[in-house]
């Protein structure tokens, strides 16, 4: 669907970015994590076919940026990073002015337009200024305008970033909506966790070079190579601790926040012997919970050795 192959664009003797490969297919939602100046900016601009690479290729949905640029703008929605609203414009009328352009015409165009701001859950803004929009629900504005010629593929600058924290949940959610649309969609991002759970893949971009592009759940792995396990114990807690250490599925015990922290010697997913042999030995159980991975370490441990910093 969207395919790079080493990419590479220089400024002078600075590459903004060098190697690129990416290789999605539909319905990815792929998180593009880097520090400013990374590249991501670099690579979504090359890709919508806004500024030509120094070398290297990119297709999408088997079209290259070289020969069939037209094709790729008509299946790829670009929302930049920054852009303007027109002072004088009703929320409705910016968007009816995209959607002349995308010709759309007649009934349609006013219909459309109001589908585009219930999709992005702004339909109660259809008659505001667009100046008087918050930073969040002009990104929401600007994402129903990509939406309007109903992109295949949807390229997403920091969508995310200048957001306070609920327009933030917001925005994440709408991301995850369009996950489900079947749309392939790069987002990018310079905050790290953010958008771990809400992608499928995600790509690690520092001074123009790509590291760990993989599924989510194999970048996961990378990071955790053993379960942990948080237990409450009800009764003698030495006994527990005893028994636990004895078990051989179990590394370590070390007592923990009004639990016991249990590294396990690997990677297990059926480890209900311990609560067994807990409760045979006569101990309560409070709580017996797998401890869920750190997104914010799991990224710092990824990164290192990298010079990445976020
Ligand atoms: N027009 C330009 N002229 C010279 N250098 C540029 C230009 N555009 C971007 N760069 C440089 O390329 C690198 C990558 O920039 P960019 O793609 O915007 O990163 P990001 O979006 O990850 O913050 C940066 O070092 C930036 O300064
Ligand atoms: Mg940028």
């Amino acid at each position: 669907m969207i395919k790079t192959e080493n990419l590479t664009k220089k400024y002078g003797e600075m590459f903004a970015i060098k190697g690129i490969d990416l290789d999605l297919e539909q319905g990815d939602l792929f998180g593009f994590i880097g520090p400013n100046g990374a590249g991501k900016t670099t690579t979504m601009r090359i890709i919508a076919t806004l500024l030509e690479p120094s070398w290297g290729e990119a297709y999408v949905c088997g079209n290259s940026i070289y020969n069939s640029p037209k094709e790729i703008r008509r299946l790829v929605g670009y929302m930049p990073d920054f852009f303007g609203v027109y002072d004088d414009m009703k929320v409705i009328e910016y968007l009816e002015f995209f959607a002349a352009a995308y010709r759309i015409k007649g009934k349609a165009r006013r219909k459309k337009c109001d589908e585009m701001l219930e999709t992005v859950d702004l339909d109660f803004k259809r008659d505001a200024f667009a100046n008087t929009l918050s930073r969040g629900q002009t990104q929401r504005l600007g994402l129903a305008r990509v939406l309007l010629h109903d992109p295949q593929v949807l390229l997403l600058d920091e969508p995310l970033s200048g957001l306070d924290p609920r327009a933030r949940i917001e925005m994440r959610n709408l991301l995850r909506r369009l996950g489900q649309t079947g749309k392939t969609i790069i987002v990018s991002s310079h905050i790290l966790p953010e958008l771990a759970d809400v992608c499928n893949k995600i790509g690690i971009i520092d001074r123009g070079v790509m590291s760990h592009a993989a599924e989510v759940t194999e970048v996961m792995k990378l990071v955790r190579q053993q379960t942990i396990l948080h237990i409450g114990i009800k009764g003698d807690e030495h006994k527990a601790i005893e028994l636990l250490q004895g078990h051989e599925l179990v590394d370590s015990v070390r007592p923990g926040d009004a639990c016991l922290v249990v590294t396990l010697k690997q990677i297990e997913t059926d480890y209900s012997d311990l609560a067994t042999q807990l409760i045979t030995n006569g101990l309560g159980i409070t709580r017996f919970q797998e401890e869920e991975i750190d997104l914010e370490s799991a990224f710092m441990a990824l990164t290192k050795g990298t010079g990445a910093n976020f």
